[in-house]
């Protein structure tokens, strides 16, 4: 478990299957700005289910336990380089309240301090102001915008790329150990 000050981050157990599924099938809970996927919970496990390094999720729960959230990451394979990417997404009730912003520090602190890479990187839909900020406010640079890089709900979108590089961060910000 990794402890923050108003939400902490526990690694995603078996049991956990059912309700990523059914958070990550509603198109509300999606939001405006990430593709419209429906999985069947078979096809969650396969994917967030079986044990590998190259990904982990973890769900994001208030100080009593509720479970407002999720956030991972996923190496992206290219090349002659891997890139460690991350995702979240939170409960439509428990937005505005600063629990993704502080979710997103926490992680960053935990893959600096667990990880042996330089840097951690994050796209998002031009518009998705909120995610936007949440990058913005965990130190994440604008790198650029990857134009017309997504095909989303019948369109092809742009997406600006962030990064933090490990230099930037410098210290654990919240995570305690
Ligand atoms: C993006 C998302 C995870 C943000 O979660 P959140 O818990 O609401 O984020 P926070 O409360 O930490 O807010 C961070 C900042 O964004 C702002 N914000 C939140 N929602 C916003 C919105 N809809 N429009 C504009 N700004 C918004 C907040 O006011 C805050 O800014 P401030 O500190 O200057 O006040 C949430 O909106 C969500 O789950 N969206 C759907 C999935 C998604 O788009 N994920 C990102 C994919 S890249």
């Amino acid at each position: 478990m990794l402890e923050g000050i108003n939400v902490n981050l526990r690694a995603m157990e078996p049991e956990d299957i059912s309700l990523i599924s059914d958070w990550l099938n509603n198109v509300d809970f999606q939001g405006r700005y990430t593709p419209l996927i429906q999985r069947s919970k078979e096809e969650m496990k396969k994917r967030f289910g079986e044990i590998s390094d190259d990904q982990k999720l973890f769900i994001i729960e208030k100080k009593d336990g509720s479970k407002i959230g999720i956030i991972l990451y996923f190496i992206v394979k290219g090349g002659p380089y891997n890139l460690l990417e991350i995702g979240y997404y939170m409960v439509l009730s428990e937005r505005k309240k600063g629990y993704c912003s502080e979710a997103v520090k926490l992680f960053i602190d935990f893959l600096f301090l667990s990880q042996a890479i330089k840097r951690i990187q994050a796209t998002t839909d031009i518009r998705n102001q909120a995610s936007r900020k949440v990058l913005e406010k965990a130190g994440f640079t604008k790198e650029g915008t990857m134009r017309k890089a997504l095909y989303m709900k019948g369109d092809w979108v742009d997406i600006s790329l962030f990064s933090i590089l490990r230099d930037e961060w410098k210290e654990s910000k919240i995570l305690k150990f």
